[in-house]
């Protein structure tokens, strides 16, 4: 089978299957930056031991898109976490360019990108500084529900063939490389206010009621903003409260 043609800024390396590429691109970034230069990208067709945030499994079946980039930026821990937004926005636009017209596609706090209100992507970034203030590395980790979704995720999910397009692994992964390219750009040239801007204009629940579920509490307000480190600000009783971790619902659902 030919392999997809990326930009040439990526050192694709491509897996028949693996545990997870998150995992696989961890241990080759340890390896340093001749083994796993800025822009390796690790992709599996699929992952037996797939993982979500907050602990969580993700399914990993073949049809759909696993990959995870190891990103070498020259910022430091608290800055690099805004990779997830670039991801986030590069992947809206990857899927504009790839859908056909009329779908709706948002970006969901923090890290999630839903079609028709539903989760069709996920990203995962880790890092390791051992207690330095730069990262030698982060891993930006991206599932994208292309064929396949789960029906028992905790917030509803779909895929790109439950939503009718008819794209494939190769086609999401090579329009998520492009606009990946063009947002890392951005990010690098002009700091993270245009890529918070623009995810905001995406985002859904801006302004508006939301639920954040955190460890132990659940909150309520409005969805105000989000900060430079990416955190989420809820206003409520008079007052602004910033969550850093959690996951958002709606009031419907
Ligand atoms: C989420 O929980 O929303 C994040 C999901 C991230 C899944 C991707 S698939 C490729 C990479 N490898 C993993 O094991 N996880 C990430």
């Amino acid at each position: 089978m030919s392999e997809p043609r990326l930009p040439s800024v990526y050192n694709l390396i491509s897996l028949e299957r693996c545990a997870s590429t998150n995992d696989e691109a961890r241990d080759l970034a340890r390896q340093g930056e001749d083994a796993a230069p800025d822009g390796t990208l690790v992709w599996a067709r699929e992952q037996t031991k797939g993982r979500g945030r907050r602990g969580r499994d993700w399914v990993s079946p073949p049809g759909n898109l696993h990959l995870s980039l190891i990103l070498r930026p020259e910022v430091p821990l608290r800055e690099a976490a805004q990779l997830s937004f670039v991801t986030a926005v590069a992947l809206y636009d990857a899927l504009g360019n790839i859908s056909e017209p009329g779908h709706q596609i948002h970006l969901k706090w923090p890290n999630d990108v839903l079609l028709q209100e539903k989760k069709v992507a996920g990203i995962l970034l880790e890092s390791e500084a051992g207690g330095a203030e730069f990262p030698e590395w982060v891993i930006v980790g991206l599932g994208v529900n292309v064929a396949h979704f789960p029906d028992d995720a905790a917030y509803p999910a779909t895929s790109l063939s439950a939503e009718h397009w008819t794209v494939t692994v190769e086609d999401t992964l090579v329009a998520f490389a492009r606009s990946f390219q063009r947002w890392a750009n951005i990010w690098v040239e002009e700091g993270f206010d245009k890529v918070r801007r623009t995810w905001l204009n995406r985002a859904i629940g801006k302004g508006k009621a939301i639920e954040v579920r955190l460890e132990n509490e659940t909150l309520t307000g409005n969805f105000k903003d989000l900060d430079d480190d990416g955190a989420l600000i809820l206003e409520g009783d008079g007052a602004e409260r910033r969550i850093a971790a959690g996951v958002v619902y709606f009031p419907d659902n």
